[in-house]
């Protein structure tokens, strides 16, 4: 996140002694990317950030595992046949990853216990509920079609308002804006389909009373518990430009074309080795001899796996993709439309059909997705062969 943001008490000068109404002074905290040489932000907490005074390892769980995408084919995982269960930590199940990120899927109303991702930052996409985030920079209240964007490194929580359903990408390394919407100092520029406008972040210190709190932490190494003298919601201030933010699938302005335009047009965030694309309800495209819907394409380089958020998708009609179903098209495979696609869609322009409806969000990985537990258990096993009816 390029843009300054101030929230709660500063000093006037970073580093100098900036001191509580009893006289001791605060701990300053740097949180910064890439050593100290990307962005970063400074946290003044009331105790010491780094009193610790236990460590536990947290066995890693079975359903960690990923499978190959043996023998290669295209797959269509029901999350909305997957049970609800934990939280939005403890409770994701895994869908497909690989060593660049990992997607999964929640369903809940259980709070979380505090959690601090150092492996890489995470975005959460709320597809139904409503919940709160809970973090050492403040809260954010967050619904449904909201990515939340968390930092590496962050201590947040999740607190539910009812049952949470949620798309959870953890990567190794960080999300951020696409670098061609930005300026080289990192204003979005006109073009770009959302700007610093469309995104919200805390906007005063939350800070919570505690002794003894535990922090799952995740690593490289894998799972633990680290507890805490205090509770770590004990900052009164923070300024930088690295924070958590939330942005709004809504707010996402389509990009339409007369003929086809392919997904980097619906380009919301990089990760490494990775691209989040936003499907928005939209005008179809507009030539009058256009095919509104996607050409058979085969991408040598990417997987693509999509979550369909809402809304009515007419490229699959007949595939039993539904809202709340994931489809993965993987590399090595030609994907399009299901078959009588297109002339549906010429036919309901014919009819005076202008519009979709769609509401998807696309994970594109540069490298194979490997296939999680999760998703496996919901598989529909006939998928594969709907093109071929
Ligand atoms: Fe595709």
């Amino acid at each position: 996140m390029p843009y300054y943001r101030v929230v709660g008490e500063v000093p006037r000068k970073r580093h100098v002694q900036f001191r509580r109404p009893d006289g001791g002074l605060y701990a300053e905290e740097l949180m910064g990317e890439e050593g100290f040489s990307s962005d970063s932000s400074l946290l003044y907490h009331r105790h010491l950030p780094t009193a610790i005074i236990k460590a536990e390892a947290v066995e890693p769980s079975e359903a960690a595992v990923l499978t190959p995408n043996l023998p290669l084919s295209p797959r269509h995982f029901r999350t909305q046949d997957l049970p609800d269960g934990g939280d939005l930590v403890t409770g994701r199940a895994l869908l497909a990853g690989n060593a660049d990120v990992r997607l999964s899927y929640a369903a809940t109303e259980a709070p979380s216990g505090l959690y601090r991702n150092s492996m890489g930052d995470e975005c959460v996409y709320i597809a139904g509920g409503r919940v709160t985030f809970e973090s050492t920079y403040g809260a954010l209240e967050a619904g449904e079609g909201d990515y939340v964007v968390v930092p590496t490194g962050t201590i947040h929580r999740w607190v539910p308002r009812g049952r949470v359903t949620a798309l959870v990408v953890e990567a190794a390394g960080h999300i951020r804006p696409p670098k061609r919407y930005l300026s080289k100092y990192g204003q979005f520029l006109e073009h770009a389909p959302y700007c610093e406008r469309d995104l919200r972040a805390p906007s005063e210190p939350l800070t919570a009373e505690g002794e003894e709190v535990p922090v799952l932490v995740r690593t490289r190494g894998g799972l633990t518990r680290l507890v805490y003298r205090n509770h770590p919601f004990d900052v009164v201030g923070w300024d930088g430009c690295l924070y958590p933010y939330a942005f709004n699938i809504n707010d996402f302005e389509p990009i339409v074309k007369g003929i086809h335009a392919p997904p980097p047009v619906h380009q919301t965030f990089e990760g490494p080795n990775f691209v989040i694309c936003s499907f928005c309800p939209r005008p179809l495209d507009f030539h009058p001899e256009a095919v509104p819907i996607p050409y058979n394409h085969h991408n040598v380089d990417s997987d693509e796996l999509m979550f369909y958020a809402g809304g009515d998708y007419s490229a699959r009609r007949g595939s039993g993709i539904d809202v709340g179903s994931v489809s993965l098209h993987p590399a090595g495979f030609t994907h399009g439309p299901q078959p009588g696609a297109v002339e549906a869609v010429l036919e309901a322009v014919r009819q005076g059909h202008t519009r979709t409806s769609e509401l998807a969000v696309m994970i594109d990985t540069f490298r194979p997705l490997d296939l999680g537990p999760a998703a496996l258990s919901v598989e529909d096993p006939a998928y594969a062969w709907t093109w071929s009816r």
